[in-house]
């Protein structure tokens, strides 16, 4: 089976190639722009990773430039679709809102009209835990009403299910949209907070936490959310399904407060942390949790990593990236 993979030199788009090229069931086509929100030098290293893999192939493409999408989508003709290229990132996007318009607007819709006119039997892409807003109960569950969005990242992926929709109810364009929780481990994205409280903790710096170090994460570790990925695009919705449209929490369903993951931090680093505890951010959710029981019952999954593990596999692989 033919796999497209957008985002591919990104943290979780990577993972996913590894993944998928593991053996020879699948034959991968990783795009992505290189963008240079983060160090570019981290995302060809990850594509490093993949160098000499019969089955992989890169390009390096702009999927909101549509010309040239279309005609490297056009030869390839993926049987399937993963799209997890975005411009990710809470607090940039009240800095930088074009760069969202760019890639997570006029870039989705390219991805859903490529997929209209030449449909993949599924198409699976990145949506957030963002999308449930300032007032959502915990666990969050896909059936409940979105709210109002804390930040224009949360907007544009709340834009993205709503142009999936369309596309699976007026074109029956089969597509399912994966929400990430808090998604952390080697190879891992600087801007986010594994990382820099990593390097805080190695670098003597203070780590500033908002909301006094009590805003709860539902920290996921990548394997779990490459596994949750794979099962999510291989379980299409139902065809009897009228739109063939769905969302899935991809979480752990296990949260923690920010001052306890800087607790599991130092103790897998050996250090102690230099913590100042600040007061809440307005971009900020108080809490994320993932009711995970509709995509368990839809594909079986099951998150497996535990947090002093998965911070333990981090710490691994951070040390010898940036020894
Ligand atoms: N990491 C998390 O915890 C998390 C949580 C919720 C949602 N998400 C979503 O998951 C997806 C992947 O996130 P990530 O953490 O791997 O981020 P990432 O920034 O590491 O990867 C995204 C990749 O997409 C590429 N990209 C951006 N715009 C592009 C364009 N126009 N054309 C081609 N490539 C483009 C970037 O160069 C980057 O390599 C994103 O949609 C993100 O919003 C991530």
């Amino acid at each position: 089976m033919k796999i497209l993979v957008t985002g591919a030199a990104g943290f979780i788009g990577y993972h996913l190639c590894q993944r998928l090229t593991l053996n020879d069931q699948a034959e991968v086509l990783g795009l992505d722009c290189l963008n240079d929100y983060y160090p570019v030098e981290l995302k060809r290293a990850r594509l490093v990773q993949l160098e000499g893999r019969d089955n992989f192939r890169f390009v390096q493409c702009d999927f909101a430039e549509s010309t040239a999408f279309w005609a490297i989508y056009e030869h390839f003709k993926p049987d399937y679709v993963i799209h997890v290229g975005a411009q990710a990132g809470v607090r940039y996007s009240e800095v930088n809102p074009s760069a969202y318009v760019h890639s997570n607007l006029v870039g989705f819709a390219n991805v859903l009209e490529a997929v209209r006119r030449l449909p993949p039997k599924h198409t699976v892409f990145a949506s957030s835990s963002s999308v449930y807003g300032a007032d959502a109960q915990v666990p969050f569950r896909e059936d409940s009403p979105l709210g109002k969005p804390l930040s224009f990242y949360a907007a544009t992926k709340q834009a993205n299910e709503a142009m999936a929709f369309d596309y699976a109810r007026n074109h029956g364009v089969f597509v399912t949209g994966l929400r990430f929780f808090t998604v952390y481990g080697p190879w891992g994205r600087p801007d986010m907070t594994p990382m820099l409280f990593a390097k805080a903790i190695q670098e003597g710096q203070t780590i500033k936490l908002f909301g006094e170090g009590r805003y709860r994460r539902d920290f996921t570790y990548i394997d779990d959310i490459t596994e949750g990925v794979i099962r999510a695009l291989l379980y299409p919705p139902a065809s009897v399904t009228t739109p063939p449209f769905r969302v899935f929490n991809l979480g752990h369903n296990c949260p923690v407060e920010m001052i306890q993951f800087v607790r599991e931090l130092e103790t897998a680093m050996g250090r102690k942390a230099l913590v100042e505890l600040m007061p809440p951010q307005p971009t900020e959710m108080p809490e994320t949790c993932a009711d995970i029981s509709k995509v368990k019952a839809a594909t079986g999954y099951n998150p497996k990593v535990s947090l002093v593990e998965g911070v333990r596999r981090f710490v691994e692989w951070y040390r010898g990236y940036y020894a």
